[in-house]
């Protein structure tokens, strides 16, 4: 069985003061049996979290990664650096650092590849936009972005991502796809994980991203390829946040 995760995608949200309250009704209102629970914070943050949350049940993340180990590449920061400050997760190719950002799968696929040589786990982010859901062409989308992954990652370190389903016109905008429209591509992702490694079909937690929120994550987290949830919006209020942590 796979464990459950859910990780919160603070964006680029947050300040010392906001985020001490947030992390603190966290930690205190987090059930005892509960799933895997992460968050990812924007770096500045991330020694704060790490104070807040060492000793806890709750891991912490980045939300970005630099393809590079070290040097100058001013602005970014590295893998080895997230680790430092006690990082288990980092997010990587999410949609709005493929479109704002330009990242290609190329560029995702090898931020994933340095991270999870670093040890850290990648939230490898795939998912159609609205025009591509439109024209039919979303298994396609999502084929091209796992496989450049898959070119790139061995058997051993593919065994240990994750990956999440995030369709973009479902991003931000209170639109959800429908438990099955997700399944389906869960489904498909896993089978192509499963293709280059039979482990790693098996093993790989596929998590769903937008606008999943306290109402509608029950649902979403009972299919049987629906591993656990990426949550924007929703993980910047405690409350809602630990609602979606009690339905996985
Ligand atoms: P929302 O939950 O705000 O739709 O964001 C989803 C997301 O992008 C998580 O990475």
């Amino acid at each position: 069985m796979r464990r459950k995760l859910i990780a919160g995608n603070w964006k680029m949200n947050g300040s010392l003061a906001a985020n001490g309250n947030l992390l603190a009704s966290i930690k205190a209102g987090l059930p005892g049996s509960a799933c895997d629970v992460a968050v990812c914070v924007p770096a500045v943050y991330l020694a704060q979290t790490q104070s807040e949350l060492s000793g806890s049940k709750i891991a912490w993340g980045g939300q970005d990664v630099s393809a590079h180990e070290s040097g100058a590449y001013t602005g970014e920061v590295s893998a080895t650096m997230l680790r430092d400050v006690g990082c288990r997760y980092v997010i990587v190719g999410h949609s709005e650092r493929r479109s704002y950002h330009n990242e290609s799968d190329e560029v995702v696929a090898r931020k994933a590849l340095r991270a999870a040589a670093s040890g850290l786990t990648p939230i490898i982010c795939v998912g159609e936009s609205l025009e591509e859901r439109e024209s039919g062409e979303t298994d396609e989308v999502v084929a091209r972005q796992i496989d450049a992954v898959l070119a790139v990652m061995d058997e051993e370190s593919l065994k240990g991502v994750v990956v999440a389903y995030e369709p973009v016109w479902a991003i931000g905008t209170g639109k959800t796809a429908t438990p099955q429209m997700a399944q389906d591509v869960h489904a498909f992702l896993r089978q192509r994980l499963g293709a280059k490694s039979v482990v790693a079909g098996e093993k790989v937690r596929i998590l769903y991203g937008g606008s999943m929120k306290p109402d509608n994550a029950k649902e979403l987290l009972s299919m049987p390829d629906i591993d656990g949830g990426l949550i924007g919006g929703a993980s910047l209020k405690a409350s809602d946040f630990l609602a979606i942590v009690n339905a996985a």
